[in-house]
């Protein structure tokens, strides 16, 4: 039987709890499908060790087996913090003013591929088929080939693939994209980001393209890359609004708000997020409207996130500075017009609290996919639904077009967009939640995974002749 084996830097070990949402989307829909085909999920344990074991811990729960390999300090800090968080993931996303690039990280990067090739190549059996999941591991899909494993290998990035441009602004990047290519299938969030991919692949590599297809033809042998937008687990997280946690939540933020609107902000502490581009957006609108500031309450939830790397340090001391500018520039002595809340919450409580809030203010300066716009819909009530202001610079502003799109590089872009969301009839606003809502529970994590593993499936793997060499037929 072919089983699937996916592999990411983190791993979800299944809670003895159960209970899909306490994991989020991705990690119930790897599960469900490592279990139905008997696989693994092998990665990262989080564990920083001075001598790692080189054998994967294995442990099975729900039905679900993970496997995880420790790593030691200088790995996580060349690999994680270095190469994959200092180097690629500002690079991918736009920021060439943020990217560190150091000799001794990308070193590290490749070799932590290298041990994790190691480690797993040894437990995949010829009629397995592999799921590599984002950036950390570019190259592993190549790794596994030199240890001569044919098998299909998939690879999906969940983060933007940046414009060519750009890319050669990376040291080596020709070795790093055609490492790329050793995989059947690679997957991306939107067009655009494909389209950037095959871009390269033309003109610096003088690959074949088929645009239609997407198949890429080097040097005899070809590869897949076509996109599949990443969705939410709309069964799930609906679930979760039913419950009283859900309820509470809603009830909570809506008595601590009183009369106000409330706008809601849910993101990862990243500079990615666009958080300092949108508290001025906010400011500029207290500015523009006069009085607004008593009638609009801005929640932002952003949990610090890669605190050992220095931009994410930066980050937090900027947003920590613009929030309390502008609550010293707009606060009442009875209220406070910003509330920036540095802690996680449970899918529950994001559901109660998207559901309160009259507005979704979701404006990164560029993001793979966003799953918090699509969460948002999700959670509204469809008499009375909120209004999801959206960056055009994420990926599901391609899908979720009724959103108010804005450019997030706009204080006046993002003021005025409060300012049309605040007088939306509510008309309007069915009309463009109904067609959002449409897209957000039709084009779920779950249709993401199956239409990925169907086209993988559907590839011609590389096979072995003989005992001999490898031979791609396509
Ligand atoms: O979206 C990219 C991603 O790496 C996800 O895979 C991950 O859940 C998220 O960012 C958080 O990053 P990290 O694993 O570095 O905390």
């Amino acid at each position: 039987m072919s089983r699937l084996i996916v592999i990411s830097n983190r791993v979800a070990v299944p809670t003895a709890a159960g209970g899909k949402g306490a994991q989020g989307g991705l990690a119930g829909a790897l599960h469900s499908l490592v279990r139905e085909q008997d696989g693994f999920w092998f990665g990262w344990s989080g564990e920083t060790v001075e001598n790692p074991a080189t054998e994967p811990r294995f442990q099975t729960a729900g039905g679900v087996t993970t496997a995880t390999i420790d790593l030691a300090p200088q790995d996580v800090e060349e690999y994680y913090n270095g190469y994959a968080n200092a180097t690629l993931w500002p690079l991918f996303h736009y920021r060439v003013d943020l990217t560190d690039y150091r000799r001794e990280t990308a070193k590290g990067y490749e070799r932590v591929n290298e041990t994790f090739a190691a480690c797993v190549a040894p437990l995949i059996g010829p009629d397995d088929t592999l799921w590599v999941h984002d950036y950390h591991f570019l190259p592993l899909g190549a790794r596994l080939r030199a240890r001569g494993l044919s098998n299909r290998i998939g690879f999906f990035l969940h983060i933007p693939w940046p414009p060519t441009d750009l890319l050669l602004s990376l040291p080596y990047h020709e070795r790093l994209v055609r490492t790329v290519l050793q995989y059947d299938l690679i997957g991306f969030q939107s067009e655009e980001w494909r389209d950037n991919f095959l871009d390269y692949c033309r003109r610096e590599l003088s690959a074949a393209i088929n645009g239609g297809t997407g198949q890429i033809t080097l040097d005899g042998h070809s590869t897949i890359a076509r996109c599949y937008p990443i969705g939410i687990d709309y069964d799930d997280f609906a679930a979760q609004g039913q419950t009283g946690e859900a309820r509470q939540a809603q009830q909570r933020m809506l008595s601590s708000t009183r009369r106000r609107t409330a706008i809601i902000g849910v993101d990862r502490l990243d500079y990615s997020k666009g958080l300092p581009e949108r508290l001025d957006g906010v400011a500029r609108f207290f500015e523009t409207y006069p009085g607004s500031s008593r009638e609009v309450v801005l929640v932002q939830i952003a949990p610090p996130s890669r605190e050992d790397v220095k931009t994410y340090q930066q980050i937090r001391e900027t947003l920590e500075g613009r929030a309390g500018r502008i609550n010293g520039e707009f606060s009442e002595i009875d209220l406070v017009p910003v509330r920036y809340v540095n802690k996680g919450h449970s899918a529950a409580e994001l559901f109660g609290f998207y559901r309160a809030a009259k507005i979704g203010l979701v404006t990164p300066l560029r993001d793979g996919m966003n799953l918090v716009a699509k969460e948002y819909v999700a959670a509204q009530d469809r008499d009375d639904p909120g209004v999801l202001i959206l960056s055009r610079f994420a990926g599901a502003a391609q899908q979720l077009t009724d959103a108010v799109l804005v450019n997030p590089h706009s204080p006046d872009a993002i003021s005025h967009a409060i300012h049309t969301a605040l007088k939306m009839s509510l008309d309007e606003r069915r009309r463009r939640w109904e067609r959002m809502h449409d897209s957000v529970r039709t084009q779920t994590v779950q249709q993401w995974a199956a239409d990925f593993c169907r086209d993988l499936a559907a590839t011609t793997p590389m096979r072995t002749e003989g005992r001999g060499g490898l031979l791609r037929h396509r």
